[in-house]
C-alpha cells in the first residue's frame, strides 16, 4: 500500500469496543433516582456523576471499604445534613468525616429545632440586616438563631469533661452527646449530623477549629476560665491512624470529597503523613470521588485532580483510572448520590471508629516509632539522587 493510500476503516465494533453505545431510553414517569442516573446521565458532568455513583456503589462501599467524607460549602444550612448526610451515616456508608466548623455549627440549628427558611438570593440585605435576618444565599434565619446556638455551645463547654485539651473528634463527640440529649428531649428524630455521629461512633474532625462560630465561642470562653484547647497534632496523627488502620487491615480507603478547601487536604494528607513523614510504606488512598465547582488550572488544592494527588502519594496510581471528579454543585450531586447508594447497596455494619480511637492512634504510633526518623526519611519511591534542599546539607550555613 502506498504511503498516501487511504487505510481501510477499522471495523466499528473494534474501534469502539471499549465504549457503550449512546442510545438512551425515554424517561418514564415512575423512574427512580438511581435508574435516572444509570439511564439518562450519559455525558459531560452528568456522565461523571453517573461514574461517581457507580464508583461509590461498586468499589468504595463493597467489602467494608473505609470511607472518609470531607464537607465544605454551606451544606447543613441547606438541609443536606438531614436529607443526605444522616441517612448515609446511619446506613454505615460514612466511616469518618472532616468538616468545616461552619457545617457543624449550622447543623446545631437543626439539632436544636431552630427554624431556617427557603428565601431568595435577590433580597435587600440592608433591609434584612435591619430586620435581624441572616442570609446564606437563599437560606434565611433570624439573628436569634445565631445568638441561641452560640449560647448553647458556651453552656455545654462549661462542663467538666471539656476542661482540657482534646482532639476535635473527641470535642465533637462530646458536643454531639449534648445535641443528641437535647434532640431526645425535644422529640426530634435524625435531625443533627453531630448527634448522629455521636450515636453511630463516627469521628468528625475539623481542620480549622478556630475558623467557625464554634471556634469563636470556644475562644471567648478561654478568656474566662475555660481550659478547652484543640489538640491539632492529635487530629493529624489520628486521621493518619484511621487510614493506616484500614489499609494495614486489608481494607480499601476511599475519600468522598464535597467541595474542596482545607477539609479536602486534611483528609488526603493522611497518606503523605504515613509515607513521607512517618516513613511507613503505603501506596495512597484507593478511591477518590469529588464533587466540586473548583477548577484545577489555578493550582489551588480545592480543584486539584486525583492525578495531581497521585504525584504526592495521596492516591494509589494503580486505582487512578477509577477516580472521578464531577463538576456539579453539591446541593445537586449529594442527594443524587445518596439516593443512588441507598438504592443499590445494602446498609453496612457501623465501623464505630470513634470507639477504637486510642487503639487506632497507638497502632500507627507503634509503626512510626519503628520506621520514622528525625533526619531525612528513607523512601522506596524513586527520587533524584541529589534532591532539593540547601538546608539538607550536612554543613549548615551558620557553621560555615
Ligand atoms: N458561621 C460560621 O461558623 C461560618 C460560616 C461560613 C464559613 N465559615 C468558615 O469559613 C471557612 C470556609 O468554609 P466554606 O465551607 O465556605 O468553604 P470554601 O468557600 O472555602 O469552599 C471550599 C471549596 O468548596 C467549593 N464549594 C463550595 N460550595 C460548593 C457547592 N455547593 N458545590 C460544589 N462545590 C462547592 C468551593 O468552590 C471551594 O473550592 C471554613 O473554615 C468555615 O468553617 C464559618
Amino acid at each position: 500500500m502506498s504511503k498516501n493510500a487511504k487505510r481501510p476503516a477499522a471495523p466499528v465494533a473494534k474501534k469502539f469496543a471499549a465504549y457503550p453505545r449512546l442510545n438512551p431510553f425515554g424517561i418514564g414517569k415512575n423512574i427512580s433516582a438511581a435508574d435516572l442516573i444509570d439511564q439518562a446521565f450519559l455525558a459531560y458532568n452528568g456522565g461523571r456523576l453517573r461514574e461517581a455513583a457507580k464508583l461509590l456503589a461498586e468499589k468504595m462501599l463493597p467489602d467494608d471499604g473505609c470511607i472518609g467524607m470531607s464537607l465544605t460549602g454551606a451544606l447543613t444550612p441547606a438541609g443536606l445534613g438531614k436529607s443526605c448526610l444522616i441517612p448515609l451515616m446511619k446506613a454505615g456508608f460514612v466511616d469518618w468525616i472532616v468538616s468545616t466548623g461552619a457545617n457543624l455549627y449550622h447543623d446545631l440549628h437543626y439539632g436544636l429545632n431552630m427554624e431556617l427558611y427557603a428565601g431568595s438570593p435577590f433580597l435587600d440585605d440592608v433591609v434584612l440586616h435591619k430586620d435581624g435576618v441572616i442570609r446564606i444565599y437563599d437560606v434565611l434565619f433570624d439573628y436569634n438563631v445565631l445568638l441561641d446556638t452560640d449560647a448553647f455551645v458556651r453552656e455545654v463547654i462549661q462542663g467538666p469533661e471539656f476542661q482540657r485539651p482534646m482532639g476535635t473528634d473527641e470535642f465533637h463527640f462530646l458536643l454531639g452527646k449534648y445535641v443528641s440529649e437535647r434532640g431526645r428531649a425535644l422529640k426530634l428524630k435524625d435531625s443533627s449530623v453531630l448527634a448522629t455521629a455521636y450515636e453511630c461512633g463516627i469521628p468528625i474532625f475539623t481542620s480549622s477549629p478556630g475558623d467557625s462560630s464554634i471556634g469563636m465561642n470556644v475562644a471567648a470562653m478561654a478568656l474566662r476560665d475555660s481550659k478547652l484547647l484543640f489538640d491539632v497534632n492529635r487530629d493529624v496523627n489520628q486521621t493518619a491512624g484511621i487510614v493506616y488502620d484500614a489499609k494495614s487491615s486489608g481494607l480499601k480507603s476511599s475519600v468522598f470529597i464535597l467541595g474542596g478547601g482545607s477539609p479536602k487536604n486534611f483528609m488526603l494528607q493522611t497518606e503523605p503523613q504515613i509515607q513521607e513523614v512517618m516513613g511507613i510504606q503505603e501506596k495512597g488512598h484507593d478511591y477518590f470521588l469529588q464533587c466540586t465547582d473548583a477548577r484545577p488550572d489555578t493550582g489551588g488544592l480545592s480543584g486539584a485532580t486525583p492525578a495531581e494527588a497521585v504525584s504526592w502519594g495521596k492516591i494509589d496510581p494503580n486505582t487512578l483510572p477509577d477516580c472521578v471528579v464531577a463538576y456539579v454543585d453539591s446541593t445537586i450531586s449529594l442527594p443524587l448520590l445518596t439516593a443512588y447508594s441507598l438504592a443499590r447497596v445494602r446498609p453496612r455494619k457501623q465501623k464505630r471508629l470513634y470507639d477504637r480511637r486510642d487503639a487506632i492512634l497507638e497502632k500507627v504510633r507503634a509503626q512510626y516509632l519503628k520506621t520514622g526518623t528525625v533526619d531525612k526519611i528513607k523512601t522506596s519511591r524513586k527520587v533524584a539522587k541529589r534532591s532539593s534542599g540547601v538546608a539538607l546539607n550536612k554543613t549548615l550555613d551558620r557553621d560555615r
